[in-house]
């Protein structure tokens, strides 16, 4: 580790994710800003709680509930910031999510007119609850209220769907609940999705993040040398060096307002449960490996315990691989699950290049065989990394149909949204150019419609002799139902806009 991070200036949500240390709980407001005044006081009597990224989350003495704020550029017109500092936000966060909806694809049942109602409305702060029990939570919900009533000229936004306390749907909530998914007895948490899939494994890790020389394996970025090493926080968090060895273009003035802040993409992504299922059955009537192996050739990873691909191309190795992971301690398991490439893999023939894993974290393939025309191997991915910060929403009641609300809350941080996020989101998963997989579209998120059902191949070794295996007629498997873009300033940020002191000059 080189870079020496202001922890007790950087949201906490940044540098850690909380689901991953035992906040099990999550809850997201989003409000209005009626009156700059008032709002600013607003802002200021949350900043006072908002949890840095210094503070304890597990162990002793650790906080039970934390607390998180971030503005849409919207909200930082209504809370007056000054011109010369709105000026300096990217075009893609100044037009905010909806507007940004045909390089997203969200199309068809994702469009932006069906979104919950909530979207319908100029939303400007986003503030998190994550917290250890629904309790603690429903708590610091209540102070929240508090201090609305207290402050006014701000309004909490009402409009999520999802159930109200008899288990009836509404669509008029004033929060939007999240929670991890539980075994069925109901109280043992685990990391699973809707799908099924074991989620939360490779999120990356950057330069002063942590000491953790094990951590970073697998989720930093590959030297030529074979080692993996914490990615530029420049990636991340503004006012660092980033993989350009520049500093982040999408800061605003002064440096001040955008040093330790960064940027965050909410979406509401529903999971279609029974088309999925539906699907799943279907297609591996006639795949060889069989259901689980075909789910896993969908992700990237095996459902039951995360397994990559690369290292269980089938359900021998997988067999194999599940015994010596029941052996090993936790440190070894972690090394496991995140110590792999695709250079192992150049034609696919193990994890598929329409894989979600594959697609979004090509771990330096793309450029593979190009010898020393990037610095590292990985030049090229290094910069299109995100965090991710979700939490599943929701409980699925019906495992054959998709009605209901269940799905991802799914929160990506990074330094330049255009860059990273929407750029993942466009050419690796909707594009399969860089993939050189024509119009072959990522299995689980890409926007296949009726009109133009999704195909792709699974590919076989070379000289193998073996057919590749199409899958055909992919369904439309998650739809977004809402979303914004975010700046989350850092905590020093979140005084001067309270204060009403931001100076550009
Ligand atoms: C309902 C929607 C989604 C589901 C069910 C889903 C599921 C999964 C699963 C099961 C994994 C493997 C576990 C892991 O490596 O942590 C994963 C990894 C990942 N997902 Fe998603 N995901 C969804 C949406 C998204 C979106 C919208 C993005 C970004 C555009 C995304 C980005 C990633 C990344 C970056 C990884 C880690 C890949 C790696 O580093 O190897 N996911 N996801």
């Amino acid at each position: 580790m080189t870079q020496n991070l202001d922890l007790t200036d950087i949201q906490g949500n940044i540098v850690k994710a909380y689901g991953s240390s035992g906040f099990f709980k999550a809850r997201y407001l989003f409000l209005r800003v009626d009156d700059g005044d008032k709002g600013r006081d607003f802002v200021g009597a949350i900043t006072s709680k908002v949890t840095s990224a210094n503070e304890k989350l597990k162990g002793d003495d650790a906080l039970t509930v934390t607390t998180n704020m971030a503005f849409t550029y919207a909200g930082l017109q209504a809370l007056e910031l000054p011109t010369a500092s709105l000026v300096g936000f990217p075009s893609d966060f100044v037009m905010g999510m909806s507007k940004r909806k045909d390089i997203l694809g969200d199309d068809g049942p994702s469009d932006p007119k069906y979104w919950d109602k909530i979207w319908q409305e100029k939303v400007h702060i986003w503030i998190s609850i994550n917290g250890k029990t629904s309790d603690v939570v429903e708590e610091r919900y209540q102070w929240i209220l508090q201090q609305i009533k207290a402050t006014g000229g701000v309004t909490l936004l009402r409009g999520h769907c999802g159930e109200d306390g008899n288990g009836n749907a509404v669509d008029d909530l004033p929060y939007q609940d999240a929670s991890v998914l539980y075994e069925k007895d109901g109280v043992t948490p685990t990391a699973k999705e809707h799908f099924g899939y074991t989620d939360g494994i490779g999120d990356p890790v950057f330069d002063g993040q942590t000491n953790n020389a094990a951590r970073v394996i697998g989720r930093g970025k590959l030297t030529r040398s074979g080692d993996w090493v914490p990615l530029a926080t420049g990636e991340f968090i503004l006012g660092h060096v980033d993989e350009a060895m520049e500093y982040p273009q999408t800061a605003p003035r002064p440096d001040l307002l955008s040093n330790n802040g960064t940027y965050m993409v909410y979406r509401k992504l529903h999971e279609n449960v029974g088309t999925f299922n539906k699907f799943l059955d279907e297609q591996s009537k006639d795949y060889p490996g069989g259901k689980e192996l075909l789910a896993a050739k969908f992700s990237g990873r095996w459902r039951d315990n995360g397994a990559p691909l690369v290292h269980t191309p089938d359900n021998e190795s997988k067999a194999e691989w599940d015994k010596k992971f029941a052996a090993a301690d936790d440190a070894t398991q972690k090394r496991m699950l995140t110590d792999f490439t695709y250079n192992e893999d150049i034609s696919g023939a193990k994890c598929p290049f329409s894989a979600h894993t594959r697609r979004i974290n090509p771990r330096g393939s793309l450029e593979y065989g190009v010898k020393d025309a990037f610095h590292t191997p990985g030049a090229l991915v290094d910069r299109r990394r995100i965090l991710r910060r979700g939490l599943p929403y929701g409980k699925v009641k019906d495992e054959t149909s998709d009605k209901g609300n269940h799905g991802i809350i799914f929160m990506a941080l990074n330094a330049d949204i255009k860059r990273q996020f929407e750029f993942v989101q466009q050419q690796w998963i909707n594009y399969a150019n860089d993939f050189k997989q024509g119009n072959d579209k990522e299995v689980l998120l890409g926007n296949h419609s009726s009109k133009d059902p999704g195909k792709v191949v699974l590919q076989v070794e070379p000289g193998s002799g073996k057919p590749p295996h199409f899958v055909n007629n992919i369904p439309r498997l998650v739809e977004t139902r809402g979303g914004d873009y975010f700046f989350i300033p850092s905590i020093g940020a979140l005084k001067l806009i309270a204060g009403g002191l931001v100076d550009p000059t």
